[in-house]
């Protein structure tokens, strides 16, 4: 409703100093959310830092992603096979030289989004390249160029990223990719032992396996 300045001018009079900052804090985290879920389609809970950038808006990020800053998903590119890379060649430029618009060439900037899963970790200063997808779970190190898809839960750092590791073995990780933890209300997470993931599997499959015997009984007394 308000501008970011004004909200931030109301604020000062919240007389009591750590209340005035902690409100502050939370409306300039809003509305940087707010900006960056315009720019593409951003799942629950997922947040990005300054300096994030995405080209496509058919980009899409899942749920509880971690972005650091100065990350770009998906630069945009210009053509390399033309006298010159120069978007005076195929665009209206808003500044600079102007071609007339019939002695313009046809270039298709939108390369295929990125596709980033859900718990994804990208460090700061990172870039992911048009039509990318990184897996469920995946980390991406800070100052990587990621080229290629990221697995599920491996860790990939570098330029070009090449994997470094998987962050749990591969039987945890197929638990966790069927699992879906992501997908529950947080309410039913709050008590995992999130610190100990092979319980943490257990639970979850007790919380799923509850889930479609209470789904079982819906449809069996919806059959009544
Ligand atoms: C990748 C990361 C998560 C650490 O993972 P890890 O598996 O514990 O890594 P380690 O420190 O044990 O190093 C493992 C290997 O990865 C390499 N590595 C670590 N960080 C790297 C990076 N950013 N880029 C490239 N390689 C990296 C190490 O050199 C090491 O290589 P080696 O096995 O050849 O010696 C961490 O280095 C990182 O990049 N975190 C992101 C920090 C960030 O951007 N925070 C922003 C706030 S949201």
């Amino acid at each position: 409703m308000f501008p970011l300045f004004l909200k931030r001018f109301l604020c000062n009079f919240i007389p009591v100093r750590s209340v005035r900052k902690r409100v502050r804090k939370r409306i300039v985290f809003a509305h940087y959310i707010k900006i960056r879920t315009r720019k593409c389609k951003f799942g629950y809970a997922s947040y990005a830092g300054s300096g994030f950038g995405v080209s496509n808006k058919e980009t899409t990020v899942g749920k509880y992603c971690s972005i650091a800053r100065n990350v770009w998903l998906g630069p945009s590119q210009h053509p390399i096979s033309f006298l010159s890379t120069h978007p005076v060649l195929y665009l209206d430029m808003p500044y600079g030289p102007n071609l007339p618009p019939e002695c313009r060439c046809k270039f298709e900037r939108e390369k295929p989004p990125c596709h980033i899963g859900n718990d994804v970790w990208i460090g700061i200063n990172s870039v992911i390249m048009d039509g990318v997808t990184v897996g469920d779970g995946a980390i991406v190190a800070s100052g990587s160029i990621v080229t290629k898809d990221v697995p599920p839960y491996a860790i990939v750092g570098g330029v070009p990223a090449k994997i470094i590791r998987y962050r749990f073995s591969p039987d945890i990780i197929e638990a966790l990719l069927e699992l879906r933890w992501w997908d529950l209300p947080i309410e039913k997470l709050k008590n995992l032992p999130f610190d100990d993931v092979p319980r943490c599997v257990e639970e979850l499959r007790k919380i799923r396996a509850a889930e479609a015997a209470s789904g079982a009984s819906d449809t069996a007394s919806a059959a009544k």
